[in-house]
C-alpha cells in the first residue's frame, strides 16, 4: 500500500567535517554499509519500490552507489569473486525506481519533504530520515504501514527521551489509545525540557497522507528561516487525526558522533566475521 518513500539527505553534514566535504555524510559506513543504504534496505524490504531522495548536486556519489554498476560486477566474476559482486549490484534494488531532486537551497526538513510532492502524486508516503538507524524484528517502518493500514490517518514513530536531550527532538503531546499506540493532540520541535508535552520524542520514520503537502505550503518558517515539518504536521491535526506509535526496537542517532560510533561498535559485534577481534580489540584499549 505504501509504496514511496522520501528521504531528505540534502544536509551538510557540518557535525562530520571534514569527512562530509567530499563524501556525503550519509555515504559514511557503518562497518561496510553506507548510513543510507540501511534506510533504503528497510523501504524495500517493507514493499517501497519508489526511492525519492531529496539531495544536493555535490551528493552525486549518491545517485553512483545506488546505479547497477555492471563493470566492477563483471570484474569480480570474471576472478571468481560472486559473492561480493552480489553486494555490488543488491539484488533487492533491481526493481526499485531510484529519483534525485535537487534541495537548491537548506530550507529545512518541510522545505526538503515539498520538493517531492510531484513524484509522490496523491498517495501516501514514508518518510524515512537516514540518520537514525533502526533494527526490530518487524521494521520501524512495518510497525507505522501496520497502524497506516487500520486508522488511514498519517502516522508517526516516536521513542522516550531523558530530559536532558528531548530539546533535540520534536516531540508530541500524546493521548493514550493502548500500550505503543496513541493519537497526537499537538506536537512542538525541539521544545526546552520545561516545556516539552511529553518525553515523546520523534524519531525519523513518518507515514503521510498526501495532505501533508497542503500544510507543508502554508507552513511559515521557523526563526532560523527553515520550514520545519513538525509545524505542518501541527497544522495537519486541524484537519486529520495523526496518530503515533512508541517503536518497538533499537534505535542510533547516528547524526552524532556518539551515536555514530555506537552503531558502528554494535554492528560489529554482531558481525561474525570480526566479532571476536573487536572484543579482544575493546578489552585491550578498556
Ligand atoms: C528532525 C525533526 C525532529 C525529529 C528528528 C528525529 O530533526 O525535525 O522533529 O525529532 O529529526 O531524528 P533534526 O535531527 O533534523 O534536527
Amino acid at each position: 500500500m505504501i509504496k514511496k518513500a522520501v528521504l531528505p539527505v540534502a544536509g551538510l553534514g557540518t557535525r562530520f567535517l571534514p569527512a562530509s566535504k567530499a563524501i556525503p555524510k550519509e555515504m559514511l559506513p557503518i562497518i561496510d554499509k553506507p548510513l543510507l543504504q540501511y534506510a533504503v534496505e528497510e523501504a524495500v524490504r517493507e514493499g517501497i519500490n519508489e526511492i525519492i531522495f531529496v539531495t544536493s548536486p555535490e551528493k552525486f556519489s549518491i545517485k553512483n552507489h545506488f546505479k547497477k554498476n555492471k563493470k566492477i560486477e563483471s570484474t569480480l566474476i570474471k576472478s571468481g569473486k560472486q559473492e561480493i559482486a552480489e553486494k555490488i549490484n543488491n539484488k533487492i534494488f533491481s526493481k526499485v525506481k531510484f529519483y534525485y531532486i535537487n534541495q537548491e537551497n537548506q530550507n529545512g526538513l518541510g522545505d526538503a519533504i515539498l520538493h517531492a510532492e510531484s513524484i509522490v502524486g496523491k498517495n501516501p508516503f514514508a518518510v524515512m530520515l537516514p540518520d537514525d538507524l533502526f533494527f526490530s524484528e518487524k521494521s520501524c517502518l512495518q510497525q507505522l504501514i501496520e497502524i497506516f493500514s487500520e486508522k488511514k490517518s498519517s502516522v508517526i514513530a516516536v521513542n522516550q527521551i531523558d530530559k536532558e536531550n528531548i530539546h533535540k527532538y520534536g516531540v508530541i503531546k500524546p493521548d493514550k489509545i493502548s500500550e505503543r499506540i496513541m493519537k497526537v493532540d499537538d506536537i512542538i520541535e525541539k521544545p526546552n525540557a520545561d516545556e516539552a508535552p511529553s518525553d515523546l520524542a520523534v524519531c525519523g520514520r513518518y507515514i503521510f497522507n498526501p495532505l501533508i503537502f497542503e500544510h507543508l505550503k502554508s507552513t511559515k518558517p521557523d526563526k532560523s528561516g527553515e520550514i520545519q515539518l513538525t509545524d505542518a504536521i501541527k497544522s495537519m491535526l486541524i484537519d486529520e487525526e495523526v496518530f503515533g506509535t512508541i517503536y518497538d526496537g533499537e534505535k542510533f542517532d547516528c547524526g552524532s558522533k556518539e551515536g555514530f560510533v555506537h552503531a558502528t561498535i554494535a554492528l560489529a559485534l554482531r558481525d561474525d566475521s570480526i566479532n571476536e577481534s573487536v572484543k579482544k580489540i575493546i578489552k585491550d584499549i578498556v
